[in-house]
């Protein structure tokens, strides 16, 4: 009778919309949120005004604050990369979008969400694991599935016969696939389809070609809180106000770029590209505060941990049971991840210059060259070496026996 669906304003998700309507017959809720992709929301009421949805079922709300503080910034405490380099930007989107889809549609009484995810993705996936993790009895309505408008000429078809309004540019080829939030922009498809292509210039929308960076570095320091930024430069921000402003600095500096091949869960590899300049800066300044106040064993196993957690997000698994483990684990190991990092901004690059910490494990005292330290005495460095060494020795004493 009724569907929630993550309605984005533009011209796919409007198409749709209409689908929903001219093949189920159902009344559709649309849901939009503003994850920090940049752009307006007013004109998406405007626009689900125009096709029909009534005032009540349009469900528009700002979710900056909540996606930065619960989603990545829990993220970003296990240093999450995805095939060492992605850093998870669509993938933890998705989950906040599904929960608020079917927090709306328990007030709604709706039965049904839809997504405007192509069944060849990732997101088809994450969207639809959450709803299902959230409202086991849950409907699923995912059109690129089921309805048969198979190319670009026969969506820009319908939308013409609903008297979808449609921009100029996307009349003809549609560039190439990009979904942004605050977090990071990417792109896929068309002009990027081809691996050993280089992406052109015009595809980057959120940092400056870091050729034409400025020839002097930004410094700038970050301040920790168990394992969480809350400073810049000093001055205390929200989550989002942070992200954004590491976004800024990120973006002057040619920060963040990647282009990456990469293995879908669905199986097919794809090519795409990333700008992920706050994210860049975070990630680093993060290992940094935590390489003096993180011990060897605790570093070590979150390292060991982190591949794991990081496929479990890019596939579509933030609420499972897996997930909640390991997160109460790295949430464990910031307990002590707090203090100040300085970094230098330079070129596409970010350097470490300085960290310092009230409850740094680092102690100049134990690791200085010159005299010092009674908790380090030489001698029992060589019995510990001995020990170590001594089954490599009788390794070595065989071989020898053996004459080989
Ligand atoms: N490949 C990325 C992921 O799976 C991004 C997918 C969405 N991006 C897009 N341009 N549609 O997380
Ligand atoms: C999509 O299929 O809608 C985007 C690509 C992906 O989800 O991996």
């Amino acid at each position: 009778n009724k569907v929630v669906l993550a309605y984005s304003g533009g011209l796919d998700t409007s198409i749709i919309l209409k689908w929903l309507q001219t093949t189920y017959g159902c009344e559709v809720v649309t849901f939009t949120a503003d994850l920090g992709q940049g752009e307006e929301l007013e004109p998406a009421r405007q626009k689900a005004l125009l096709l029909g949805i009534k005032p009540e079922n349009i469900f528009i709300e700002d979710v900056r604050e909540e996606f930065v503080r619960d989603y990545v910034f829990p993220m970003f405490r296990a240093n999450a990369q995805y095939e060492g380099l992605y850093l998870l930007g669509t993938s933890i989107a998705r989950p906040l979008i599904a929960k608020k889809q079917i927090e709306i549609a328990e007030r709604t009484g709706a039965d049904a969400v839809s997504h405007g995810s192509t069944g060849k993705g990732n997101d088809q996936v994450r969207y639809e694991v959450a709803y299902y993790a959230l409202k086991p009895d849950v409907t699923i309505i995912a059109p690129w599935r089921e309805w048969d408008l198979r190319s670009r000429e026969a969506l820009i078809k319908f939308a013409e016969d609903h008297q979808i309004p449609i921009a100029k540019d996307k009349r003809g080829e549609a560039p190439f696939s990009v979904d942004a939030n605050l977090l990071h922009c990417s792109s896929e498809g068309k002009v990027l389809e081809d691996p050993a292509v280089e992406v052109p210039d015009y595809v980057y929308s959120r940092t400056v070609d870091p050729e034409q960076a400025p020839d002097t570095p930004t410094v700038v320091s970050i301040d920790f809180e168990k394992g969480d930024p809350v400073a810049v430069d000093g001055v205390r921000m929200s989550p989002a106000t942070l992200l954004a402003k590491l976004n800024e600095l990120g973006r002057i500096n040619g920060i963040g770029r990647l282009d990456l091949v990469e293995n879908r869960y669905v199986g097919m590899k794809s090519r795409g590209m990333y700008e992920t300049p706050g994210g860049t800066i975070l990630l680093l300044a993060h290992r940094g505060i935590e390489s003096i106040t993180l011990d060897r064993g605790a570093a070590h196993l979150k390292d060991e941990l982190m591949p794991k957690y990081a496929e479990l997000i890019y596939n579509g698994f933030w609420f499972s049971p897996e997930r909640e483990m390991l997160q109460v684990l790295i949430d464990k190991s910031q307990e002590f991840v707090t203090g100040s990092v300085r970094l230098k901004l330079f070129k596409g690059g970010v350097h470490i210059v300085g960290r310092e910490s009230p409850y740094s494990l680092y102690s100049q005292d134990l690791v200085t060259f010159e005299e010092g330290a009674v908790a380090y005495d030489h001698r029992d460095a060589a019995g510990f070496i001995k020990l170590n060494a001594l089954r490599l020795r009788t390794l070595a004493q065989r071989k020898r026996n053996l004459g080989i």
